[in-house]
């Protein structure tokens, strides 16, 4: 999932004895998840934090827990949806990305390092995550069958015709297959921007037909680049935060690339939301991407992103993929207790 509202004030113990409790540890240790939302209510609890989102990511806050169920420990294939008009240059960077987590001829830190902490997730039986992501079948809706406007619901109709299309369907992969429908610019889906750039959830059998973990990413061109592209771009309302240079020279999609990412790695070690996550609610699970948004390298926290790399060009980039560089955020390494990433100086 990709939750904004990681409340502080849901938690058991009064709220401004957290507060000072995580203000504490945010200096101790400063994992947090942050990404600049365009909405934020200066009234919350989170008023001493400026505009950020953060999140006790200590050791001693994160409780993320193995509820039993099933990860992907089958090879992973990815069947990809691309609604509405898309770029073959613009196609051709999301492919590289997702073909790069299983490369292992790549420059380190290599997106396939990155990955290593993914596979640091076990099942019941004792069995990881797969090391093997590939993309599977794609499918385009180019004349969005479902209109520019998604709900969450209608994201399942759109899976369900893309599985059941009179001309090349999308294979059921019985294990291990999951679903990424990726909207052009100009598609808003429900709550985009507001405070998700994406979501993971599974389909019901009642629309679907099926169980399928799947995930959505919108491309954010056009509707809020300051949130779901930053640090390529950065907010109008935070005077003085300059953008970086985005490593393929496209801010929206460099920008989706961290956000898939981020997908990914949940939908791999909760594919049906009941296997990885902190938190006592199901229902807003805190997964292992949601504990480590906006960091991108050592020292990384609140709305610092860790130490990055700089290629020749200037461009900003954090792991080597085929051909490519990518900037994507770390994940929750659970044997550590902490955000891991191949590009960790220590
Ligand atoms: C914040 O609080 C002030 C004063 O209590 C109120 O006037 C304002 O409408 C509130 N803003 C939001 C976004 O809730
Ligand atoms: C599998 O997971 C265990 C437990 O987290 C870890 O110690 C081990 O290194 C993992 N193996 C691989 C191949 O990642």
């Amino acid at each position: 999932m990709n939750r904004w509202d990681l409340n502080i004030h849901r938690s058991t113990v009064p709220p401004l004895i957290t507060l000072a409790i995580i203000t504490i540890i945010l200096f101790i240790h400063p994992t947090a998840a942050w990404r600049p939302w365009p909405h934020h209510n200066p009234n919350t609890t989170n008023l001493e934090f400026g505009p950020s989102k953060k999140y006790e990511g200590s050791s001693e806050f994160v409780k993320l827990r193995y509820h039993m169920g099933p990860v992907l420990t089958a090879d992973i294939t990815v069947h990809i949806i691309w609604y509405g008009t898309w770029l073959r240059t613009e196609k051709k960077i999301i492919l590289d990305f997702i073909n790069s987590i299983s490369s292992t001829t790549n420059q380190s830190p290599s997106v396939s390092g990155w990955w290593k902490t993914v596979q640091l997730y076990t099942d019941q039986t004792g069995s990881n995550i797969s090391r093997t992501v590939q993309v599977g079948e794609q499918k385009n809706d180019r004349l969005m069958s479902y209109g520019k406007t998604l709900t969450r619901l209608s994201v399942q109709s759109v899976i369900k015709s893309a599985i059941s299309a009179k001309t090349k369907p999308l294979p059921i992969t019985s294990k291990s297959g999951i679903y990424l429908l990726l909207t052009s610019e100009d598609v808003y889906v429900q709550d985009f921007c507001q405070n998700v750039c994406g979501f993971h959830y599974f389909t019901f059998p009642s629309i679907v037909g099926y169980t399928l973990p799947y995930a959505w990413i919108g491309n954010s061109k056009k509707q809020c680049p300051g949130a779901c592209a930053y640090p390529f771009a950065v907010p109008d309302y935070i005077p003085g935060l300059k953008p970086v240079k985005s490593p393929n020279g496209d801010v929206a999609i460099d920008g989706m690339i961290s956000v898939i990412a981020h997908e990914l790695a949940e939908m791999a070690s909760d594919p049906l939301a009941n296997a990885w996550y902190a938190g006592q609610d199901p229902v807003f699970p805190v997964e292992i991407a949601d504990l480590c948004e906006g960091i991108y390298g050592t020292g990384g926290g609140g709305s610092y992103t860790g130490q990055m790399m700089n290629d020749g060009d200037g461009a900003t980039y954090n792991m080597h993929g085929i051909k490519r560089r990518f900037l994507v955020q770390w994940v929750w390494n659970h044997v550590l207790n902490y955000c891991t990433g191949p590009n960790a100086l220590d």
